[in-house]
């Protein structure tokens, strides 16, 4: 479901979109259960905006399993660490490739700059930040803010979004979020490729943590169903998983570039998961067998795979 609390009826935020991936990444969270107690920061947006230092940064992070976990939900198990930034950063060079940056219409959105009106625009779990820099670069005259659970190396806010966002009303005229949470939707069976099984077990691993694993599969529907939204747009990408298309045509060519991009992502992933996987309790032989099959798959480049990448975009409901 859309993140608790968030008022779409909110006056201030006219725009909404979201892009996951629903066979692969980062498995959901929708959940409101962490460290960090709502009456904590619901009043507390100034103090909580400050720049970053490394022993804020530092602080934030818990080490488990090898990788910097961040301190302040239990449910959001992954990596937050420069490793994993640095996934984030490829993977955003990526989807701009393929996906362009920004959903249409929101570059004319963002673009308004109707003299007398502020304009501000939120990034929700914004990771290392890409896509809101290029926001403050491409529109200057926009204010941009990124919000996530760790403290980035441009001004943030950490907040955990699952919470509520209340304290956010009236702030912003732009919402965006790209890729906090997917799910996953392959039926699963002895057939199934090793990455498949291993998405499975990711995803059975975030139930387990109380997470929804299957969040980025709703999107359209959460958003087309709630009635507070119009001008609903909504994309899809099938990514090959792997450069294995033989073809020599334009298109097989381009197809498999973005496969090998997408193989590098994933098999970054795969490390990245580990701290989910071994959290829950599975037993690490089986974590290793599990990644070391999803990662030969990838490596041989032979198996037909494809990864669903989705994007929806809606305005708030003009009156
Ligand atoms: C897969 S990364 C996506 C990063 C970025 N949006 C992008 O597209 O490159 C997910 C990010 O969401 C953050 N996140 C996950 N759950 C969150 C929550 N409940 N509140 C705030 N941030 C959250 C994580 O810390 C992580 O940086």
């Amino acid at each position: 479901m859309p993140p608790p609390n968030f008022d779409p009826n909110d006056d201030d935020s006219d725009t909404w979109s979201m892009k996951s991936g629903s066979t692969g990444f980062a498995p959901s969270v929708a959940t409101s259960a962490t460290t960090v107690d709502w009456e904590m920061r619901s009043a507390s947006r100034p103090p909580s905006v400050f720049s970053m230092t490394n022993s804020l940064r530092a602080n934030a992070y818990r080490h488990e399993y090898g990788r910097g976990l961040n301190n302040y939900s239990e449910v959001y198990r992954l990596p937050a660490d420069e490793e994993e930034l640095d996934r984030l950063d490829k993977q955003h060079i990526m989807f701009m490739e393929v996906m362009g940056k920004y959903p249409p219409p929101m570059a004319e959105v963002l673009a308004d700059d109707t003299p007398g009106e502020s304009k501000t625009c939120v990034d929700l779990g914004c990771g290392s930040g890409s896509w809101i820099l290029d926001v403050a670069h491409d529109f200057p005259h926009v204010s941009a803010v990124a919000v996530d659970l760790v403290p980035m190396q441009v001004l943030s806010e950490v907040d955990d979004i699952n919470l509520g966002l209340q304290h956010f009303y009236g702030d912003f005229n732009v919402v965006h979020a790209r890729l906090i949470s997917s799910g996953e939707t392959i039926p699963i069976d002895q057939n199934a490729s090793a990455i498949a099984k291993w998405m499975h077990l990711a995803g059975q691993a975030v139930k387990q943590q109380g997470g929804e694993p299957d969040a980025a599969n709703h999107l359209l529907e959460w958003i087309s169903t709630q009635g507070a939204f119009e001008d609903v747009v909504y994309r899809h990408w099938w990514f090959q998983t792997s450069p294995w298309n033989p073809g020599q045509d334009p298109d097989s060519r381009r197809a498999n570039r973005h496969g090998a991009l997408m193989r590098d992502d994933i098999l970054s992933f795969l490390k990245s998961g580990r701290p989910l996987l071994l959290g829950t309790g599975i037993p690490e032989h089986i974590v290793n067998d599990y990644e070391d099959a999803a990662r030969r798959e990838l490596l041989e480049g032979k198996a037909p795979g494809f990864i669903l990448v989705e994007n929806v975009y809606a305005r708030r409901k003009r009156s």
